[in-house]
Order: C-alpha cells, then structure tokens, then sequence
C-alpha cells in the first residue's frame, strides 16, 4: 500500500476542486491500494465492466480490492467504510442509485481517500466529495434511441393508426442510467406527437426483470408497437415474452436498447433488436489511469465522457466477430 498523505485541498483551500489538487508522500511498498465496490452482476454489461476493473488492475499493477453489492446501496456503503478503516490509497465506486452518498463520502474525506466514480454519477452538492467522474453520458444515450424512433417512425410502419405505443423497461429505480436514459428519450419524441409512453416500469436490468414486466405489459396492452428498453438485457427478456406471446420480436414490435452487449448484439443482428446505442463498459483502463496519477497527486478532469456508437442489425452483424464482450 502507499503511505498516502494526500491532503484533501478541498478542505485546506477552501472550495477549491479536488481534481486540481491533491499530492501524495513516497510509496511505502510501492503498490497503489484500491477498493472497488461494484453494483452487482446485474446484466452483461455489469460483467464486462467487473473483467474490465479487475484486468486492468492487475495489468497497472494495483492492488484491488473488490466487492460485489447485489444491487443494494447499503451493502456498497459498507464496503466502502471497511475500504476506509483499511485505508486504501483511493476508492472507486459505481454507485447504485443517485442519492443517499454525502454521510459515507464525507467519511472518506475525512480519512484523507481521495475517490473516484464510475460508469454512475451522484447526486450531491458537494462536489469536492469525489475527484472525478468516468462514464458514459446517460441522457445522450437517451436522445440517440429516441432520435431512431423519430427518424424511424413512418418507415418501419410502427402502427397501422398513426399512433405509436412504447413501452419503456425502465433501469433500477432512482440510478442515474434510468433517469437519465428516460429524460432524454422522453425529450426527443415529445417533438413528434404520435410516439407516446403508454407504460413504463422497472426491470431492474435484469434479463428476467425486462421478461416479467413485458409478460405483464403484453397481458394488459394489446397495442404495443415499440420496446425502449434502458439495456439489452431487459430487451432478451422482453423477446422471450413476446417470443411467447406468438408475436415476432423486431418486426411486430419494434425494439430500441442500449449496452451493445454480445448477446444483445446478435439478436441485433439476427433483426430481433431493431436499434442498440452503445454504452461501453471498458472502464478498466481510465480508471487506473486516474487512480495513479491522483495518488501522485497530478491534476485530473472533472469529467472524463465515454465516447460511444450506435448499431443497426447490419453494422452489429459486421462488428460482431470482432466484439469482446
Ligand atoms: O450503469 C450502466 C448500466 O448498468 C448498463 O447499461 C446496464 O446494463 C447495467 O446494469
């Protein structure tokens, strides 16, 4: 571990952004500590993301230290005070829902552990309570699948009426990707006045959570002509209980997911997901990038944005072979 004497210059300077600031005293072995308290293994891309943390540790020669939440934020606050009375060099964290984190990171400050998000924001005032944060941009994510419905209504036909039905399988309630994955598809289609959110409910991001809420959708609306599922594995839900429905996935209706996951990339392929936004859980890298030049003390951005695609079946069918997660 290193003898970090990071002095948080948030609290010495006033104010001042923790990411412009920082130092750390020489190694007492040389190594970097750091704790990772992961969401869970919700869905593929979760897993992808954990292969990711934990190869990129070892290849940067970091010392991890990993836990797995199950998808309940008082398991990662837990983990995150044990990563604490340990004293690690830095603490990263994914964070499962937005709020409910300043009590916890106001610990770490204290103690003098400079922390890092990832893939997830927080929702706080304070932001000299984390140095930075690595991931996607969730409402983006949000605009580019509604933007392909807008762009998509009239040639694919997405009913015979004139009005186009979505239902929308939402993330885990009150995580910043469901928030903001709804607000900015909600805010590209409200231009077009025949898409419309006739039922939206959480799935949790699990493949079974995306089967259950559909069966329950498809059982109450016979009308449905869009999924706008917040990931791919809640749309292979949704497929199955459509599959089951003797209806045709991506031609009866119509699906739109984000990840680009594998399994979700073949189905794309394969013309069952009709539209994948991209969401890249190759954090790995960055993130021990950042984790050593903060314990050296070195200036770190604010914010480091993801940069990502979108697929259409023959550009999945293309860069499938290549795909490695
Ligand atoms: O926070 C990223 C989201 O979390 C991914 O889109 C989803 O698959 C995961 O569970």
């Amino acid at each position: 571990m290193k003898k970090t004497l990071i002095s948080l210059c948030a609290l010495a300077l006033g104010g001042m952004s923790l990411s412009a600031c920082g130092g750390s005293e020489a190694a007492d072995d040389g190594k970097i500590t750091m704790g990772f308290a992961q969401v869970g293994a919700e869905s593929g891309w979760r897993t992808a993301n954990t292969t990711s943390i934990q190869d990129s540790a070892k290849e940067a020669g970091i010392d991890l230290k990993f836990s797995d939440a199950q998808q309940k934020q008082e398991n990662q606050i837990k983990s995150i005070r044990s990563y604490i009375q340990q004293k690690v060099d830095v603490i990263a964290f994914s964070p499962v829902v937005e709020t409910g984190w300043d009590a916890v990171l106001q610990e770490a400050k204290r103690a003098k552990i400079p922390v890092v998000l990832t893939d997830r924001a927080v929702d706080t005032e304070d932001t000299s309570l984390y140095v930075t944060f690595i991931g996607s941009d969730f409402v983006e994510e949000g605009e580019k699948a509604g933007q392909w419905l807008v762009d998509n209504a009239e040639a694919s036909d997405v009913d015979k009426d004139g009005a186009i039905n979505v239902v929308e399988l939402q993330g885990t309630t009150g995580s910043a990707p469901a928030i903001d994955r709804k607000k900015g598809f909600e805010d590209v289609i409200s231009s077009d006045s025949t898409i419309k959110i006739t039922s939206s409910q959480t799935g949790d991001f699990t493949r079974d959570g995306g089967k259950q809420v559909m069966e329950a959708f498809l059982q109450s609306d016979p009308k449905i002509d869009v999924v706008y599922a917040h990931n791919d594995d809640m749309g292979l839900g949704a497929i199955e209980a459509i599959k089951a429905a003797g209806k045709k996935p991506g031609t009866d209706i119509k699906i739109i997911t984000v990840d680009a996951v594998k399994d979700g990339m073949t189905a794309l392929a394969a013309g069952e997901i009709n539209f994948i936004v991209e969401c890249s859980p190759l954090l790995g890298p960055q993130l021990m990038d950042v984790a050593e030049k903060v314990v050296a003390g070195e200036e770190v951005p604010e914010r480091i944005v993801t940069e990502e695609t979108t697929f259409t079946p023959e550009q999945a069918a293309e860069a499938l072979p290549d795909r490695k997660y």
